[in-house]
């Protein structure tokens, strides 16, 4: 997908997931996906998955929600995964291959026609990099069957996400400061704007609630610092080589106190949000 289909509000971040950005997340898929894996059990517990339902998982990146998804609504049902990515979308369809009930689209959520046939619409983290959020979310809604129900896991701030804070922390030295608003992960950082966009969309009971898992980075720090260097690479490359050594140190600092017997985990807080077509 080029141009065409990518509404313009939503080019800059085609260009990045369909560029370097989402050639790490596929080089990567696998520490990728179990690294915000403690989201699965809430995310498809609060879905209500049974056998026969079609689901659509929006952002669904290289698809470990889609296949899971997948798993819960079989036999009979499908989960279908739709993204911006090409390249993390060709991982997708290599991991889920034999997987029976799985496709894959390649497609601006924010402004494709689904047809109103979901029963079920997920994301995990897929849901805050439109550039017309209004418009995505009305849009997500239109795909529901009535009474079908959605089902989104977004990122709480910045500063409730040591996985992110602390290793910005310490790549700069000093705490960064609220990121400026507009898409990005924690764009629906804020509960109430969330709430908003989901009842501006016409949804009805809309719940906006906690929910906190660890993020895992990695199985070891050699394994978690590789991730952390690549997703830093452009700002580690932009310093001093005295800089870049004094950041280094200490995001391997990080990493090493994070350390223990579930791998290199770092706490992350996240937004259940649900809402129902009427
Ligand atoms: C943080 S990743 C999450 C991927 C996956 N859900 C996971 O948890 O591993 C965000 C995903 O949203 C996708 N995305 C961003 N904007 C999109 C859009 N307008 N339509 C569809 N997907 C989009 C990106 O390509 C990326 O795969």
């Amino acid at each position: 997908m080029t141009g065409p289909g990518v509404d313009a509000s939503n080019a800059e971040q085609h260009a990045q997931w369909g560029g370097d950005l989402g050639l790490l997340w596929a080089a990567r898929a696998e520490q990728f996906e179990a690294s915000a894996a403690g989201y699965d059990a809430p995310l498809l517990e609060a879905a209500d998955l049974a056998p026969g339902l079609h689901v659509l998982d929006v952002g669904c990146g290289t698809g470990s929600v889609t296949r899971k998804a997948a798993g819960a609504v079989a036999p009979g049902g499908t989960a279908t995964g739709v993204d911006i990515s090409a390249p993390m979308l060709q991982v997708a369809r290599d991991r889920s291959a034999g997987f029976p009930g799985v496709a894959f689209l390649e497609a601006d959520a924010q402004v494709h026609d689904f047809g109103r046939r979901y029963d079920r619409v997920v994301s995990r983290a897929g849901v805050m990099f439109f550039g017309d959020p209004p418009a995505a979310f009305a849009n997500l809604a239109r795909a529901l069957r009535p009474g079908g129900r959605v089902v989104f896991v977004v990122w709480r701030s910045l500063a409730e996400n040591a996985w992110m804070h602390d290793l910005t922390t310490a790549l700069t030295g000093q705490p960064p400061p609220p990121p400026p608003p507009g898409p990005g992960a924690f764009a629906l950082a804020d509960p109430d704007r969330a709430r908003a966009l989901l009842e501006g969309a016409g949804l009805a009971e809309v719940d906006v609630r906690p929910c906190d898992a660890p993020v895992v980075l990695g199985r070891d720090v050699e394994e978690a610092f590789g991730l952390v260097a690549r997703m830093m690479a452009g700002a580690l490359a932009g310093l001093e080589p005295a800089a870049r050594e004094r950041a280094v140190a200490a995001l391997r600092a990080v990493l090493g106190r994070a350390s223990g017997p579930g791998g290199v985990t770092l706490g992350s807080a996240a937004w259940l949000l649900t809402g129902r077509a009427p």
